[in-house]
């Protein structure tokens, strides 16, 4: 799915110039970000955190197409929030339909996007683990 929601605002993003790690709990998985692959050209913002989760096999439930329309993508940023995108009004006030919420490391994957400079570990809640493959 994907593409573009014409009711937001367009986010602020910078990609990443030189590779990091980006690490999934609760599993562990790595993954290896190159930003000469980015895009990706899955779904949410190009270099997004579910963008590359997508790509690299790794699912985090995703019901809107990462279009900033829904909070299913709601994951916690452990460690190198730093290193992200500013979250915007619109992400804000979509996080706040999302469960557990916790201030400081509550992001959607979708608008989440990392810039390099540290490497940066996700949490997945597990109720967002969509486990079932399409
Ligand atoms: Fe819907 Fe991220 S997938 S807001």
């Amino acid at each position: 799915m994907g593409g573009n929601n014409p009711y937001i605002e367009q986010a602020q993003y910078e990609l990443p110039k030189t590779k990091y790690r980006l690490r999934f709990l609760p599993d562990g998985q790595e993954v290896l970000v190159d930003p000469t692959e980015i895009p990706y050209d899955d779904d949410g913002l190009p270099g997004s955190v579910l963008d590359i989760a997508l790509s690299h096999g790794i699912d985090i439930d995703h019901a809107c197409g990462g279009v900033l329309a829904c909070s299913t993508c709601h994951v916690y940023v452990v460690e190198g929030l730093s290193s992200c995108n500013a979250t915007s009004e619109d992400e804000e006030d979509m996080l706040d339909n999302a469960r557990a919420v916790k201030p400081g490391k509550s992001r959607l994957a979708c608008q989440c996007v990392p810039n390099g400079t540290q490497d940066v570990i996700i949490e997945i809640p597990t109720w967002n683990r969509n486990l079932a493959r399409e």
